[in-house]
């Protein structure tokens, strides 16, 4: 049984929370489509001495999503997701839990780390907590450690994707958990996210469809990349963050490296600290999970939610009658 907050979406989907690409405009926009929007806590950064961004960020969506849900009340927009970097260089982590605490985030999505006082922060507000992992190992120490659901981050996903087939890594999680369960991974058409389901998943988790929109935060070429480009053109490499992710070969090419041949990085090299050096260094190499042959165009994200509704309603009709 799904907890309340994540029956009657639209379609049954997450947008995944993407670094430097969600805020605000993209999650709002999500919503008021109908399907569960989210951003990185770290994606909100203030310059020295400013009032939390955080703060305005979440401001902001509760307050045009509640203006929404009035005036369409037969309507009412999908609640939003903030994701917190549970990692040890992350140190924002303990105040962006007191603010998300304090504006009664609805759902918390973790990654890189399963902390019981980050769960018991999302209980104690009345939100749940999903958190991301890439094999069964981590499944269950992240339900051990107190998590309402878990995101199961398969191959072909953008950021740091995991190296099992999807039907794998669900399979294993099924045997001992009837929680709510995300797939994460490709995911880009309406027949995709039904057979998430099909394969034991409760919702699909996207990600890299949502770079193609107008509200999304990503320069107009990126954007025309993930427009351009197939699954032949995402490389698997761990030197940019020191964790195995996917990115676009083009990206690597315009930065003077030949995507064929990359050293690697060990995850001594994560930093998610405010200003990190390496994001600098790598802010021209872009992210990309491999699903993105499905997508054409840069639409509004209404537009892109509106085309995975119909294909999910046609798919089904097709498979179940
Ligand atoms: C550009 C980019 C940035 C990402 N940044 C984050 C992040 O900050 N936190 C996180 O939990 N996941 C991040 N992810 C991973 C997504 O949460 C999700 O697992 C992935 O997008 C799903 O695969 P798809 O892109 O093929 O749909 C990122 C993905 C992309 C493409």
């Amino acid at each position: 049984m799904l907890p309340a907050i994540l029956q009657n979406l639209r379609i049954p989907v997450v947008a995944s929370p993407m670094f430097i690409v969600s805020g605000p405009e993209l999650v709002i926009a999500q919503c008021k489509a109908g399907i569960v929007g989210s951003f990185p806590a770290l994606n909100a950064r203030e310059k020295d001495g400013e009032p939390a961004l955080l703060e305005s960020w979440l401001t902001r969506i509760t307050e045009e999503l509640d203006r929404h849900n009035q005036a369409n009340p037969d309507h009412p927009a999908a609640p939003f997701a903030v994701n917190q970097i549970v990692h040890r260089s992350n140190a924002r982590l303990e105040r962006d839990i007191e603010i998300c605490h304090r504006h009664k985030v609805p759902i918390w999505i973790t990654s890189l780390g399963a902390r019981p006082e980050v769960n018991q922060a999302a209980h104690d507000c009345g939100g749940i907590a999903l958190h991301d992992i890439i094999n069964n190992m981590f499944a269950k120490k992240a339900i051990e450690k107190g998590a309402d659901g878990l995101i199961a981050v398969a191959a072909g996903a953008g950021g740091h994707a995991g190296p099992q087939s999807p039907f794998a890594l669900i399979q294993e999680i099924r045997e001992w958990f009837e929680g709510p369960l995300l797939l994460s991974g490709s995911i880009a058409t309406g027949r995709a996210v039904l057979a998430a389901q099909a394969m034991g998943a409760d919702l699909a988790y996207i990600g890299s469809p949502f770079i193609a929109t107008e509200e999304a935060n990503a320069q107009p070429e990126y954007k025309q990349m993930i427009c351009d480009a197939g699954a032949m053109d995402i490389v698997t490499s761990s030197l940019f963050t020191g964790v195995s992710g996917n990115y676009l070969a083009p990206s690597i090419r315009n930065a003077g490296l030949d995507p064929d041949d990359l050293d690697s990085a060990d995850t001594s090299a994560m930093n998610f600290s405010q200003g990190a050096s390496k994001a600098k260094a790598w802010s021209q190499i872009w992210g990309s999970g491999q699903g993105i042959g499905a997508v054409r165009d840069v639409v509004p994200a209404a537009t892109r939610i509106d085309r995975l509704a119909s294909e999910y309603a046609d798919a089904k009709r097709a498979i179940c009658g």
